[in-house]
C-alpha cells in the first residue's frame, strides 16, 4: 500500500509555508500592537467542552467533531475551534475573574467536513480573545485589528459583513418569533432547513438553497427584535469603525455556526475564493464565560484562516519573504572542512543565511547546488585558499569577476555586520 496524507491533511511545503510565515507573522505583529498576548491551548479537549460552548444542535459539533474514547475511557475530540478552549483555560487559571485579558493563540483545528479547496479536515487559524470588555469599544478594536492585519498583508478587496444578535433576550424572542414563521412555510424549505426549524432555526437564514432564500426574504427581522441597548451597542460599534474608516456592509443574515455568539457578529469574505469565501469570523460572546462555570464575563474575538488567506496572497502575487540562503559556501579537500565549517559558523552569526556544501562533489556540482539553493553568493574554499587565509567570491546572479578576499573582506562584502560577530573563530 502507497502511504498517502489522509483525506482533508495536507502537507504544507516550503512555498507555501513562506506564505503562512507572512500571514502569521503580521497577525502576531498586529495583536501585539493592540496589547494581546499569546496562549497555547491542547489540541485535544473533552468532547462535553464543544458540546456546551458550540452548541450540540451546530453542523460541527453533531457531524464534523474528531472524537474518540482515550484508554481510560475519557470522551475527547481533536479541537473543532479555539474559542471554547480558550474560555475553558481563562476559567481553569482564574485568568478572567475581576480581571481583562487580551489573548492570542494559533495551531490546528480539526473538522470532519467535505474537503475542498480552501476547506479541510485540518486547518489552521490565527484567534484572539478579549475578556472583560463589555463596550462597543472592544468590538471596534478586534474588527479594527482584522483591518489593520490585511493592510500590513497587502491584501485589498475583503469586505466586512456585520450584524447583531442582541442580547440572549432578543435572540430568545427572536429564535421563537422565527420559528413560528418557519413552521408556518415549512413546505417550501429544503430538507436541511426544515431539520434545522426545531434544532437550530437562525442558521436557516444564511441557508444558501434558493427555495429556502425566498422564503427567509420574507421572514421576520432579527433588528425589529433588538432591546434599546442592543441596538445602542450596534450603532456603537457601526459608528465606531465609521470613524476609523473600515466600510462594512450590514448583512441581517449573517448568524454564524457556533452557538455561543450574543450582540455583533463579523465576517471577512471575499469573492476570490469560490464557495469558501470566508477568510475571518468572530463575534461577541458574552454569556460563554458563564455558561462554562466562569462568572458573568463578557467577552469578543475573532479566528481567520490561514490557508485560505495563504490561497488569497498567492492568488494576488503578493511578496513573501524569501527563507532561501544568502550564501552557499562551496570547499574541496578534507583539509578544509574544519575552516569552512568554522566560516560558515561566522556567517550565520553575522546574520547571513548560509549553507555549508555537504555531500562531496566537484566545484562544478557544488556550484550547481549553490544556484538550485537560491543563494546569491557563492564562496569558495580549496587548498590555495586555506593556504592563504583567503576565500574567492562569486556572484551567482550577476556577471562578475570572481574576487579574492579575505574572510572578514568577504563578510564586509556581503553586507554584514562583523562587528556584531558573537562567536569567535
Ligand atoms: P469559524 O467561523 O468556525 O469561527 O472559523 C473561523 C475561520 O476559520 C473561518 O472564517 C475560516 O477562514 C476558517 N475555517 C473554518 N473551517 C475551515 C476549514 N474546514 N478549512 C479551512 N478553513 C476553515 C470560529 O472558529 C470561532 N472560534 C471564531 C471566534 C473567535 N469567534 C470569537 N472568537
Amino acid at each position: 500500500m502507497r502511504l498517502q496524507s489522509l483525506r482533508g491533511f495536507r502537507d504544507i511545503l516550503p512555498d507555501e509555508a513562506a506564505r503562512w510565515q507572512r500571514i502569521l507573522d503580521a497577525a502576531r505583529a498586529a495583536a501585539e500592537a493592540y496589547g494581546y498576548r499569546q496562549i497555547h491551548l491542547p489540541l485535544v479537549e473533552a468532547t462535553e467542552l464543544f458540546k456546551r460552548s458550540v452548541g450540540e444542535a451546530t453542523d460541527i459539533v453533531a457531524k464534523e467533531m474528531f472524537s474518540f474514547r482515550d484508554r481510560d475511557k475519557t470522551d475527547m475530540s481533536l479541537r473543532p475551534e479555539g474559542t471554547a478552549s480558550c474560555v475553558r483555560a481563562g476559567i481553569e487559571h482564574g485568568l478572567l475573574h475581576n480581571q481583562q485579558q487580551r489573548l492570542w493563540y494559533s495551531g490546528p483545528m480539526f473538522r470532519h467536513e467535505r474537503p475542498q479547496a480552501g476547506r479541510y479536515r485540518q486547518f489552521h487559524q490565527f484567534g484572539v480573545e478579549a475578556f472583560g470588555m463589555a463596550d462597543p469599544a472592544c468590538d471596534i478594536e478586534v474588527i479594527a485589528m482584522s483591518a489593520a492585519i490585511w493592510r500590513a498583508l497587502g491584501l485589498e478587496g475583503l469586505t466586512l459583513e456585520l450584524n447583531t444578535l442582541g442580547s440572549p433576550e432578543c435572540r430568545t424572542r427572536y429564535r421563537e418569533q422565527l420559528r413560528d414563521f418557519l413552521r408556518e412555510h415549512i413546505d417550501a424549505l429544503d430538507a436541511d432547513a426544515r431539520e434545522r426549524v426545531e434544532t437550530n432555526p437562525l442558521r436557516v437564514l444564511d441557508s444558501k438553497h434558493p427555495d429556502t432564500r425566498a422564503v427567509v426574504a420574507d421572514a421576520p427581522r432579527m433588528a425589529d427584535s433588538l432591546s434599546a441597548e442592543a441596538r445602542a451597542h450596534f450603532e456603537a460599534v457601526c459608528a465606531g469603525l465609521d470613524g476609523l474608516g473600515i466600510a462594512w456592509t450590514h448583512n441581517s443574515n449573517l448568524v454564524r455556526g457556533l452557538d455561543y455568539y450574543t450582540h455583533t457578529v463579523f465576517e471577512w469574505t471575499t469573492d476570490q475564493l469560490g464557495a469558501q469565501g470566508t477568510v475571518c469570523a468572530g463575534g461577541r460572546y458574552d454569556g460563554l464565560v458563564e455558561q462554562l462555570g466562569g462568572g458573568e464575563v463578557a467577552a469578543v474575538g475573532f479566528a481567520m484562516g490561514i490557508e485560505r488567506l495563504a490561497l488569497l496572497l498567492e492568488q494576488a502575487e503578493l511578496p513573501v519573504a524569501d527563507s532561501a540562503p544568502q550564501v552557499y559556501l562551496c570547499w574541496q579537500g578534507d583539509d578544509c572542512l574544519p575552516a569552512a565549517q568554522r566560516i560558515g559558523e561566522r556567517l550565520r552569526a553575522a546574520g547571513l543565511r548560509t549553507v555549508v556544501n555537504a555531500g562531496g562533489g566537484s566545484f562544478k556540482a557544488q556550484f550547481k547546488r549553490a544556484d538550485r539553493s537560491g543563494a546569491d553568493w557563492a564562496l569558495v574554499l580549496g587548498p590555495d585558499e586555506l593556504a592563504s587565509d583567503t576565500l574567492q567570491l562569486k556572484s551567482l546572479r550577476q556577471r562578475e569577476p570572481q574576487r579574492t578576499l579575505t574572510v572578514d573582506e568577504a563578510l564586509a562584502q556581503l553586507g554584514a555586520d562583523v562587528a556584531i560577530d558573537p562567536i569567535a573563530v
